[in-house]
This record gives structure tokens, sequence and C-alpha cells, in this order.
């Protein structure tokens, strides 16, 4: 199985993919998570994607599309993965695609975990409260969900011309949220 996870900073994509990734047994990859780890350890990937990440803007895909690589080609992703937080553009859509396609695989879910933009912002805002992550004030949030709405929700009509997309209500509390996954996905 291989399950992605599309939706607005905020939707909750982090926290459904934890419990479904613990449910199914599955690998989560996360790309926000991966970049994270790298600006903390200083390494130049994570210098030079802490410039765009600041900002509230995509990391480039000349960066990014190695890490995904590297991600889906390693053995514990051989039997499904849970996909968060990618693709996030044309281009990485396809190298995903190309990734499972060349060893038999594709995508076996695509969710799409709708949340109303006032309600992203509420769940934003509380969290730059309370954790304090360094792009959760209000002018990178805008600037986030302005990238979101421009270069990632598009690749939704990619995967609906496939027949592929669940769009889960995902306003709900977080088992709601979970339940009707779960329901989608078996
Ligand atoms: P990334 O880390 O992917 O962040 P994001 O998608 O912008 O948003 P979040 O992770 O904040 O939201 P989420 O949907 O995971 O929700 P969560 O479960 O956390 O990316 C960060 C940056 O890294 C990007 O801006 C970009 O620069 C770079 N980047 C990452 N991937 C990239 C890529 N592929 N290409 C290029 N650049 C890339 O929940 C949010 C909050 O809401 C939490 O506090 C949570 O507790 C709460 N919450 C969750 N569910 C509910 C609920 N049902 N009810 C109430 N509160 C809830
Ligand atoms: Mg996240």
């Amino acid at each position: 199985m291989f399950i992605l996870l599309l939706g607005a900073p905020g939707a909750g994509k982090g926290t459904q993919g934890a419990l479904l990734a613990r449910r199914l047994g599955l690998p989560k990859i996360t790309t926000g998570d991966l970049l994270r780890a790298a600006v903390s350890a200083g390494t130049p990937l994570g210098r030079e994607a802490k410039r765009h990440m600041d900002q509230g803007k995509l990391v480039p895909d000349t960066i990014i599309l190695g890490l995904i690589k590297g991600q889906l080609d390693a053995p514990e992703a051989n039997g499904g993965a849970i996909l968060d937080g990618f693709p996030r553009t044309a281009a990485q859509a396809e190298l995903v695609d190309r990734t499972l396609a060349e060893r038999g695989q594709r995508l076996t879910h695509v969710l799409l975990l709708d949340v109303s933009e006032e309600e992203l912002i509420r769940r934003l805002a509380a969290r730059a409260g309370t954790e304090g992550r360094a792009d959760d004030s209000p002018e990178t949030v805008r600037t986030r969900l302005q990238v979101y709405r421009r270069d990632t929700a598009p690749l939704v009509a990619h995967y609906a011309q496939r027949g592929a997309v669940h769009r889960v209500p995902a306003t709900g509390t977080v088992e709601q949220v979970a339940n009707e996954i779960q329901r989608v996905v078996g």
C-alpha cells in the first residue's frame, strides 16, 4: 500500500499519517520532518532548505527530488509507505509515479484532507503559541497557503484524472478524521 496524504498546511497530514502508519505498520515518509532534521543538523542541504522554509516557500525541486528518490528506494519502503508532505509539485509527482511504476507499484490511495482556510489558520496559530515552529507565524502561514494553492492543489486534478482521489472532510476531531480514513483505506 502506498497512501498519499494531500492537503494544505495544517490539514492534519502529519497527525493522521502517524496514526495510519502505526495502524498499518507502514513507514511514514515526511519531507518536512526530513528537512527540519537537516536544518537542525546544519548540513549543507539543511542550510539551503532553511532559506526557503523560513519564508514559507517550497524548497526547490533540485534539492527535493533526490531526497524523495532516496526515501522511496530505501528497503523499508519496498512494501508500501505513507507519503506525507510530498509530492508537492508536478515534477515531484512525476518522480513518485515513475519510481513506483519502475518496480510495478503505484499509489493505492490518494487522500485529500479537506479543511477550511479559516480552520487551517486557527490550527497553525494555536501551534505557533505552543510549539513555536519557525514557519507558523501569520505572515509565513499566508505564504504557505498561497504556495499550496498555486503549486500543490493542481495535483488533485492530476490524481483525479485516474479516479484515485478520496476527499476526506477533515475538520472534525482527530478521531473522527481517523475513522473516516479507516473507512476509505480499510
Ligand atoms: P511541512 O512540514 O510539510 O508542513 P505543511 O504541509 O506546510 O504543514 P504542516 O506539517 O504544518 O501540516 P499538517 O497537514 O502535517 O498538519 P498537522 O498534523 O501537523 O512543510 C514545511 C516546509 O518544508 C514547507 O513550507 C517547505 O518549505 C518545505 N517542504 C516540505 N516538503 C516539501 C516538498 N515536498 N517540496 C518542497 N518543499 C517542501 O496538524 C497541524 C496542527 O493542527 C497541529 O498542531 C495538530 O495538532 C492540529 N490538528 C491536527 N488535526 C486536528 C484536528 N482534527 N482538529 C484540531 N486540530 C488538529
Ligand atoms: Mg506536517
